[in-house]
């Protein structure tokens, strides 16, 4: 069970560094649980402060770039975010496809590179709430999924754009039948994203082919983000 909280442009240095050194010791209660976060760029080096050399938590930015330097105004490299000690990173998530003209072919690019420099990849689809009415769902999804490389530190994210922030969640089951569909198309672990909470990562967690969960809003709370890893350690025990 992975959980990685994506703290989006939330927390500045000064409160990330206050807010890691509060759950550096999660992992020891939560039993079984890889747990992830996700700060900002600015808020990397003091979240890994935060969190001093013992803790099992992993820092993960929420983008990288496919070069290793250059002239890319606004990019942070794999190479750069190593030597900071960051262990992986998201890649095309919805807020980058809709907002910032990510596409299939640049997360492919961002993707490989990341796992070539040594990074862990979270790499992100799902559709939206037109895509899904149309009877899409099955079209986007392998189009979003067959540019990302078989590797054993790519993790899928599978974040319906319609329950991201919005308090809607997919039901379990809905959610189990597109982690099923993901994993026949790609051999990886897959994560629930889209309004997971204390109240319904349990259920969420409990279907066969759930293997996490990426949390927003919630991950930056930290009773509410220890609730959910906490509900994660108990759906596989
Ligand atoms: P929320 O949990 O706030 O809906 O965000 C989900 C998400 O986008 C995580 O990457």
């Amino acid at each position: 069970m992975l959980i990685a909280g994506n703290w989006k442009m939330f927390k500045g240095s000064h409160e990330a560094r206050q807010f890691a050194t509060a759950i550096r010791h999660l992992p020891e209660r939560a039993r079984g649980v890889d747990v992830v976060v996700c700060p900002a760029f600015t808020a990397l080096e003091a979240t890994l402060a935060g969190l001093g050399e013992q803790s099992a938590i992993r820092v993960f930015a929420q983008n990288v770039h496919w070069e290793l330097e250059g002239a890319f105004t606004g990019e942070v490299s794999a190479p750069m975010l190593l030597e900071l000690g960051v262990k992986g990173a998201i890649v095309g998530h919805s807020e980058r496809r809709q907002l910032f003209g990510e596409t299939d072919a640049t997360v492919r690019l961002r993707a490989e590179a990341a796992l070539e420099a040594g990074l862990a990849v979270i790499a992100c689809v799902g559709e939206t709430e037109a895509e899904r009415e149309a009877g899409e769902m099955q079209h986007v999804l392998e189009r979003q999924i067959a540019p990302f490389p078989q590797h054993e530190r790519l993790v899928v994210a599978y974040e319906p754009v319609w329950a991201i922030g919005t308090g809607r969640t997919a039901t379990p089951e809905m959610a189990q039948e597109a982690h099923a569909l993901i994993k026949s198309l790609h051999d990886a672990p897959v994560l629930y994203g889209g309004s997971v909470k204390p109240e319904n990562a349990a259920s969420l967690l409990a279907q066969p082919d759930i293997d996490g969960a990426l949390v927003g809003g919630a991950s930056l709370d930290g009773t509410a983000f220890e609730a959910i890893c906490l509900a994660a350690s108990q759906a596989r025990a």
